[in-house]
């Protein structure tokens, strides 16, 4: 299945209406050069770092909300619904947040303080518009026996914070969707920590109502029991799952090669095949699933381009370069 051109592409949108959402992360750059497959195949977009604490808030006090803005009107204007992601991380917070004029370490309540103030401002600005968040980001390790990853928010307000993020953000919009978000989500390990995590909260009668995976995923790994049963494990505590970040790199992980211009058909076939896999499971768990967001849209433009391997293209989604589908597109599509 090479040459599709004289058939009709359906609109992935269209074709998923009963199953769940399917999103696109964008920036200023790609809603403007992906405009047109955004709004074919597309009902939801994430900001893929314009509403991130430094983006939005660089300076105590000074909210720069104009690219978040530009964003969430492209949403509105072309009937998309919008994720916000994401309130707490460790990455991409300033260091002010965490230091007093003096560059001295601030304490739990004034750090409080600021995480409340932060939420309420952003997230009153988006009400209406935006109708879940990512409310935190990543706070579980990887390795080892912790549960917590070592943050400055961990080490200042303790285990709670993460609690108090969900109580903040629920108290500024009732409203609103409220996730856990994390990577690695269907590494056995992992995937243990942050049931443990998001069941604690559930227990605790905290606001959070769904589990972010962030499906940042490869040809082989992780295998499709281990994303079966991570979904299984987080559905059973009753919430709603959303893919956040779906792509697949077509490199494995010992792949290091650099010297390539575009994907080998290899890769493109077992890409296709993956993506068949994944959409079938993904279909079966439409109950626990309702939305299904990419960390982009075409392979023109992807954040695995440089990462983890500097100079390396990748080649992750179900549109190439020049925005046509691919055969992993055809297989998401054909069921
Ligand atoms: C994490 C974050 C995203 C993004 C990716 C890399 O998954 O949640 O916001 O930064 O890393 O693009």
């Amino acid at each position: 299945m090479t040459t599709q051109t004289s058939v009709k592409v359906p609109s992935l949108k269209k074709v998923y209406e009963n199953y769940f959402d399917i999103g696109a992360a964008v920036n200023l750059h790609t809603i403007v050069t992906q405009q047109p497959l955004l709004a074919q195949h597309f009902n939801s977009i994430t900001a893929e770092n314009d509403m991130k604490f430094e983006n939005i808030q660089p300076l105590e006090g000074q909210f720069t909300f104009e690219r978040a803005d530009e964003l969430a009107a492209f949403a509105k204007k072309n009937g998309m619904r919008m994720r916000g992601h994401t309130l707490v991380w460790h990455n991409q917070t300033p260091d002010w947040v965490f230091q007093d004029a003096n560059g001295k370490q601030v304490d739990r309540e004034t750090l409080l303080q600021r995480l409340k103030n932060h939420i309420n401002v952003v997230m009153e600005r988006y009400k209406g518009t935006i109708y879940c968040w990512d409310v935190v980001n990543e706070a579980v390790t990887d390795e080892g026996p912790e549960l917590y990853r070592s943050t400055k928010w961990l080490e200042i307000i303790g285990e709670d914070y993460i609690e108090k993020a969900f109580e903040f953000a629920h108290e500024a919009d009732p409203e609103a969707l409220l996730f856990y978000n994390d990577y690695n989500e269907s590494d056995p390990q992992k995937r243990e920590k942050i049931y443990k995590l998001v069941k604690s909260l559930v227990d605790k009668g905290v606001p959070v109502h769904g589990v972010g995976l962030q499906a940042h995923w490869k040809l082989v790994n992780p295998s499709l029991e281990e994303i079966r049963t991570a979904i299984e494990r987080y559905a059973s505590l009753g919430l709603k799952l959303h893919l956040t970040e779906l792509d697949v790199s077509v490199f494995n992980h010992e792949d290091k090669r650099t010297d390539l211009t575009e994907p080998t058909s290899e890769m493109l076939d077992l890409q296709a095949e993956r993506y068949h896999q994944v959409f079938h499971l993904l279909r079966e768990y439409q109950d626990s699933i309702t939305s299904v967001t990419f960390w982009g849209a075409a392979d023109d433009y992807t954040w695995l381009s440089d990462f983890p391997v500097k100079g390396r293209k990748n080649w992750p989604f179900l549109f190439d370069e020049k925005h046509q589908p691919k055969d992993s597109f055809w297989k998401v599509v054909q069921f």
